[in-house]
């Protein structure tokens, strides 16, 4: 077939140009030689800015699956439908999780099969069909593709998690902040993890640090029975409580935690007396809130962090403790301006 031959170290540029107008054929395996590399192109019609000659070529078929935007393109979507579909999406174990502009609802199936032909590791492709909902935070879904199940299996930081992802919250986007507060737990600690899910937070902790007495308290009876069936499974001890924090932390559990994860950014101001009736003198309480990086109105630049540092000086003064912030740092974008931040704060008293 034919071919563009081109200095080897113009190859990428040469990629992308050819690519640009839409002649570089797809699907196939480039050819370098010594100093040189060869693209397969299916027509004559192009240019580029630098020397190249016109060759013919055989060329291998690529094992690699084309990208999902690429595959849509061979299916006919337009310029204009491609811009509006969101290219990223959420991946859980094999379920892939994504949202579906309304104008291409009606396409739905043909993009739930091309993402999975373009990412071969997923089994369910499902949409997220409306906005986390309700106290557990779910995620309401509609499968469109491959096996009709909502379970699976995801594994971070040398642990596995079964969770069924239409009945239980789950953000693998925080698997570096449960591995960052891993890491500052010490031996004998106790730890306290408060909205724990399916147990991302208490097991992680306990893994990496077997010696730290951890303790998790979760709402929804779901999210319960895989987080103990979680601990079970990741040869873990973890103190399992379904129950409400706003109950459950003073309860059970007033002065004894030396560390406690709050990872619940809508509403967890609401839950800070609680947690802090539950601090230890010295304990170090992780807490997660969203915020905006910039003013509105202005426009000016604003600290994500500063809402977050607000809400856990108020808390403080109004239950008679003292607190010093350690450590502040953005998560994860969430909205448009909008962020998910850290606040870690020490209770002194
Ligand atoms: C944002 S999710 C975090 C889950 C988990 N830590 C993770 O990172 O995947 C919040 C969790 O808090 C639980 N939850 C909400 N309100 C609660 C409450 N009052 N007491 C205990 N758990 C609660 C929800 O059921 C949900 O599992």
């Amino acid at each position: 077939m034919l071919a563009a031959k081109v200095a080897l170290e113009m190859g990428e540029k040469a990629r992308v140009l050819l690519a640009d107008q839409g002649v570089l054929a797809r699907g196939m395996e480039f050819k370098a030689a010594k100093d040189s590399l060869l693209l397969p192109v299916v027509s004559r019609k192009f240019k580029l800015p630098f020397a190249f000659k016109m060759v013919s070529a055989s060329f291998k078929a690529s094992s690699k699956p084309l990208p999902l935007k690429e595959l849509l393109a061979r299916a006919g979507f337009s310029k204009k439908q491609l811009e509006t579909l969101i290219s990223s999406f959420d991946s859980i174990g094999d379920i892939a999780i994504i949202q579906i502009p309304d104008e291409l609802l009606a396409k739905k199936k043909t993009i739930a099969k091309a993402l999975m032909e373009s990412n071969p590791r997923f089994k369910v492709v499902a949409r997220q069909t409306g906005g986390l909902e309700g106290e557990y935070r779910t995620t309401p879904l509609e499968i469109i593709a491959g096996e009709k199940r909502t379970e699976t299996i995801y594994r971070e930081s040398g642990c596995s998690f079964r969770l069924d992802v239409s009945k239980v919250f789950f953000s693998p986007r925080l698997s570096f902040e449960r591995e960052r507060i891993a890491g500052l737990v010490k031996p004998g600690e106790k730890v306290l993890a408060l909205f724990a899910g399916v147990g991302p937070y208490p097991i992680v902790i306990a893994k990496k640090q077997p010696k730290a007495k951890v303790a998790a308290i979760e709402l929804n009876p779901d999210a319960v029975k895989y987080m103990r069936a979680n601990a079970a499974a990741n040869k873990v001890l973890v103190e399992i409580i379904e129950g409400d924090v706003k109950k459950t932390a003073p309860a059970k559990f007033r002065g004894w935690a030396d560390r406690i994860t709050m990872p619940l950014p809508h509403t967890g101001e609401d839950f800070l007396d609680a947690a802090l009736a539950a601090a230890a003198k010295g304990c170090i309480i992780h807490f997660y809130c969203f915020g905006p990086v910039r003013d509105e109105k202005t426009r000016k630049p604003l600290d994500p962090a500063a809402p977050a540092a607000e809400k856990v000086k108020a808390a403080c003064a109004r239950n008679k403790r003292n607190c010093k912030i350690l450590f502040k740092r953005v998560v994860r974008p969430y909205a448009p301006y909008v962020v998910q931040s850290v606040v870690d704060f020490k209770v002194l008293n």
